[in-house]
């Protein structure tokens, strides 16, 4: 661990100084996570997310920017985004005094509104470079995280946003933006972050294959950007423990899905069948195995879903399936025991599947 921070803080002064190196790929630590080794490092690097781009490439060339919000599920690009832009608008010099980072792992109560948002809001800033060259008279604030903020610190930043206007920008971002309070909303452009399509995800993994010397298949390719459902950062961080695990052989669909969790689509169809035709004995045993092999019944609760919808049972006992569903969604979410609740979903699919023979 030491000899890590050592080797961090010696080359911390360089990649200011050389960075064309420093992109170059040799010079990195080799166990970089990859999706921070491939975190887009200029907005036009960010995928699938136009509106966002374009806006922010308005203000790289010299227009004003509006305070922002970013929302939308994980992995999509958010921190990335705002990141990229800041580095773009200030050079890594002016990037520490002109750009307030905080996220949930800071305090971020009503108390640190007031005091340093405040203050750092407060500051006037040149609209010039140390090297001359211009940047934007204004410096930003990015609240990532945001939706964790409690209310009355929200509330908090209504007045500062509004009377710092002339010096301050900011961006918060956050997953749920209906925790976001109303008046906040109201004074910034929102942006939603789209899940990533399938066809963009699956250009990133594969240049992240090429530029890694990956052997692959298209299958596991496929498989990834399947289980990933949008989030970027879940499939790169699949492919690299998929490429740790076989290191010089090729990365298999199986290898994937194992990693995923992915509960094998054979076993949901051979419980789906004893439910349709079996005994409920019958049940209890396959129910049993799937939660002993380690299955999330989380997991097994989604794919279940994914299936049951496809099937052609009428649109009533559906929909009684998936009311239980839910019911069972939140009960796990609460901590209830797996197995108990897999068998009373698994009842009321028998029972329902019964009822058209
Ligand atoms: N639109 C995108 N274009 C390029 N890379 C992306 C994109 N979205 C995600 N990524 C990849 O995923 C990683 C994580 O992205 P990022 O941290 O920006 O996600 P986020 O939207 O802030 O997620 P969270 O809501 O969990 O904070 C990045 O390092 C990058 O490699
Ligand atoms: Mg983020």
């Amino acid at each position: 661990m030491q000899a890590f921070l050592k080797g961090a803080s010696t080359q911390s002064v360089k990649p200011q100084k050389d960075k064309s190196a420093g992109t170059s790929g040799e010079k990195k630590p080799r166990a970089l996570p990859w999706v921070e080794k491939y975190r887009p490092k200029c907005v036009d690097e960010v995928a699938f997310q136009e509106e966002v781009v374009a806006v922010l490439k308005k203000s790289l060339e010299g227009a004003d920017l509006p305070n922002l919000l970013f929302y939308g599920p994980p992995g999509t690009g958010k921190t990335s985004t705002i990141l990229a832009a800041a580095r773009q608008l200030y050079g890594p010099e002016l990037y520490r005094q002109r750009v307030l980072e905080l996220n949930a792992s800071d305090e971020r109560g009503i108390q640190v509104v007031r005091e340093k948002v405040k203050n750092f809001a407060q500051l006037t800033v040149a609209g010039t470079r140390p090297d001359g060259k211009p940047c934007p008279p204004f410096k930003i604030v990015i609240l990532d995280e945001a939706d964790s903020m409690t209310g009355a610190a929200q509330a908090a930043l209504r007045r500062t946003m509004e009377k710092e206007s002339r010096t301050t920008r900011f961006c918060l971002i956050c997953n749920y933006v209906s925790r976001i309070i109303e008046p906040l909303t109201s004074r910034c452009s929102k942006f939603r972050f789209k899940p990533l399509a399938n066809q963009i995800q699956e250009e990133r993994l594969l240049e992240i294959c090429q530029k890694e010397n990956l052997k692959y298949s298209k299958e596991a390719i496929d498989a990834l950007v399947r289980v990933s459902e949008g989030d970027l950062r879940k499939a790169i961080t699949y492919l690299q423990s998929a490429a740790r695990l076989n290191s010089d052989k090729e990365i298999t669909e199986n290898s994937v899905i194992e990693i995923a969790g992915v509960v094998p689509p054979k076993l949901i169809e051979n419980l789906l069948q004893i439910c349709y035709k079996s005994t409920f004995e019958k049940l209890q045993i396959a129910v049993k195995n799937m939660i002993d092999e380690g299955y999330a019944a989380t997991q097994i609760l989604n794919q279940l879903h994914d299936v049951i919808i496809q099937e052609t049972l009428s649109d009533k006992q559906k929909s009684v399936i998936a009311e239980k569903m839910a019911e069972l969604d939140k009960c796990l979410a609460d901590g209830a025991d797996e197995y108990l609740q897999m068998m009373g979903l698994c009842s009321v699919i028998m029972q329902q599947a019964a009822q058209t023979d």
